[in-house]
């Protein structure tokens, strides 16, 4: 039978307590850590949310309470009154932060008692991630997930902080609504009461934080679930947070120096690290052409060189076709990597990079004297010697060439520039390196559907100097759009908006709508343009990708209570589930599975 608690009052949190406590009687509560016997002694070491606490029975003092000690387990809950005293001094435990003292017990109440755990209650499990998802709420008394979930409760603390003494509004938008295209599908809602009829939850609140500037309230912000129906991936989660901001009679360096503010206020109250500031600003085509992606990692170099130029005209058709069919031929230095790797591991490159879609990947190992190459008998002295030339290669370095049409010379070169980092250890896992990638192009021609699709959002304002382009050539186009980029991951992105019906009425046509369907989807947006509307820009942070880095993670999972997993279910509630068939006849459903 479990105890009650009546008549005891918690005095202190487990590592409240400490030198400067010795000698006080206090009420300590919370779970068994570890219980070790040692003849006539047994050490109870406590835990809770602040860490651990060791407790002391001793069979000389207290035979009673001692026996009653003894049948104690793990993950038992328990309340001691004891009184604390310094440790002798050959057991003082210099890793624990109550580590020179303990408490002498002189009352046990065991409040819950616990079967042993189906995991280990321990830092840094190797438990099966599905066990720990099925049984979360053990998951998360590890310290490690206390932590991270600390984390993030003062992550979003110091953030409403920051917004609120810049003068933005917390107001919530909301969760039944309308769909927004930010390009993935929506979760519907049934309507009881309109039969046929769904409501979308939010993909973001983009369409009310605008109407809520039309409004006048001039800056807002709101720590915000998202919902969003695609594939999920380490750090994307059907339901997300972000931190969401929109702020008027604004231009992008106002969005983006307000929110420089906020990182290193940010960095500096959670993490007391200080962050240079402004960031480093790059246009898209420039990360493309450096690092082969919009969303670099510039912790190191092993940036990608154009050799478009200096090969046209070799002797290897693969170069020489790639280049005539409109692509390129780029290269990386990989840097002492032609003495360091074996002929396998430069094949295995081979075979990463067509992961990524390349045909293969040619090399050219410089040696002290000569070269060792998959390809160097297509080329002319001359050639060949510009290229190591333009690379700045050295005796001992690999240089990696991939031809193709510039997309997968992107894609796959970036990818094995990350991958060659990480084989090199090459990356700081101590280094936060922000920056904001700019001037994206406004539009994206989609292959499939043969029409311009929004790179961003269609509520996205074309650069002033391209906006000329519209009607002729509108995939030159760039937009006010910008994305933070922290260590390679894309943060958080946003952009300065189209305030003008006509404009956005245009966009809506460009984007294959026609009058009648934009009216139907984005009527409500369309009208409150015509009564007023300032200049307005904003930007949305994935709240779990920033605490997940800032926690040192690799998973957004560890930073989110309760996740779903890859293939959006909850191992834990077993959602999603089959409802009762009534449940359905009033929402005017059928299923087609039962
Ligand atoms: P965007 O679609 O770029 O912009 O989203 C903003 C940020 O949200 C995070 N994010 C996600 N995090 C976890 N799981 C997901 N499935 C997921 N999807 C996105 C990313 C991303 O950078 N309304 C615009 C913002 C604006 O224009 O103001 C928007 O939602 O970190
Ligand atoms: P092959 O003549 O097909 O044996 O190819 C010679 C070398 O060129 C090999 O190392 C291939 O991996 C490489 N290669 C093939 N296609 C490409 C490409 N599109 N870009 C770069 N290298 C390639």
């Amino acid at each position: 039978m479990s105890e009650s608690i009546y008549g005891l009052k918690r005095t202190h949190m487990c590592t409240e307590l400490g030198v400067k406590n010795i000698g006080e009687k206090v009420t300590v509560m919370g779970w068994v850590h570890k219980r070790r016997d040692l003849g006539g002694l047994i050490f109870i070491s406590l835990r809770d949310r602040t860490g651990l606490l060791q407790i002391v029975f001793s069979s000389e003092r207290n035979q009673e309470l001692f026996e009653k000690a003894s049948t104690v387990r793990s993950e038992y809950v328990i309340a001691v009154v004891g009184v604390v005293a310094a440790r002798a001094p050959e057991a003082v435990n210099p890793k624990l932060k109550t580590g020179e003292i303990e408490i002498v017990a002189s009352e046990l109440r065991i409040l819950s008692k616990a079967e042993t755990p189906p995991i280990y209650i321990e830092e840094d499990t190797d438990a099966n991630e599905a066990v720990r998802l099925k049984y979360r709420y053990l998951d998360l008394r590890r310290p490690d997930m206390q932590r991270n979930l600390m984390l993030r409760h003062k992550i979003a603390k110091v953030t409403r902080d920051y917004f609120d003494a810049n003068g933005f509004l917390e107001i919530e938008t909301p969760m039944l609504t309308k769909s927004t295209p930010e390009g993935a599908r929506d979760y519907l809602v049934p309507s009881r009461v309109h039969p046929g009829k769904f409501y979308a939850l939010p993909q973001s609140p983009q369409l009310f934080k605008q109407l809520l500037m039309v409004s006048g309230f001039d800056r807002y912000f709101q720590i915000v679930k998202c919902f969003r129906d695609e594939d999920l991936r380490a750090d994307r989660q059907p339901e997300f947070t972000q931190i969401d901001l929109e702020m008027s009679f604004v231009n992008v360096d106002d969005v983006l120096t307000i929110n420089e503010g906020f990182i290193k206020k940010l960095f500096k109250e959670v993490l007391d690290i200080d962050i240079q500031t402004p960031f480093i600003r790059m246009p898209y085509q420039e990360a493309m052409d450096r690092f082969g992606t919009d969303k670099p990692d510039i912790r190191f170099g092993m940036e990608l060189v154009d050799v478009s130029d200096l090969v046209k005209n070799c002797g290897f058709r693969v170069f020489t076709d790639a280049i005539a069919a409109g692509g390129s031929v780029r290269a990386i230095n990989a840097k002492g990597c032609g003495a360091k790797f074996s002929r396998k591991e430069i094949d295995s490159l081979g075979e990463f990079v067509k992961t990524y879609k390349a045909k293969g990947m040619a090399w050219i190992v410089v040696e002290e004297n000569g070269l060792r190459s998959s390809i160097a008998k297509f080329f002319s002295d001359e050639d060949i010697k510009a290229v190591l030339s333009r690379m700045g290669a050295e005796p001992g370095d690999l240089i990696c060439f991939v031809a193709d049409k510039n997309s997968v010379v992107y894609d796959s070169l970036g990818a094995l520039r990350v991958e060659l980092a990480k084989r090199l250890n090459l990356i700081n896992k101590d280094e936060f390196r922000f920056l904001w990638v700019t001037e994206f192009p406004l539009l994206e021609y989609d292959e499939e559907e043969k029409r311009w699709v929004a790179k961003h959002h269609p509520f996205t304002s074309p650069m002033d100097e391209d906006i000329k382009y519209i009607d002729t050539d509108p995939g030159r186009m760039r937009a006010k759009a910008y994305d933070i980029v922290l260590n390679g991951v894309e943060i958080g992105g946003g952009s300065i908006r189209i305030h003008s019906q006509e404009l956005q009425s245009k966009m809506f046509k460009l984007l294959g709508f026609t009058e009648e369907q934009a009216w139907e989807r984005f009527g409500f947006l369309l009208e409150a343009f015509k009564y007023g509307t300032p200049p307005h820009g904003g930007m949305a942070y994935g709240l779990d990708r920033l605490v997940m880095l800032m926690a040192k993670r690799n998973s957004i999972r560890d930073v989110i209570a309760f996740p779903k997993v890859q293939n959006a279910s909850c191992p834990m509630t077993n959602a999603p589930d089959f409802v009762d068939k009534r449940q359905l006849e009033e929402l005017h459903i059928r299923a087609t599975e039962e």
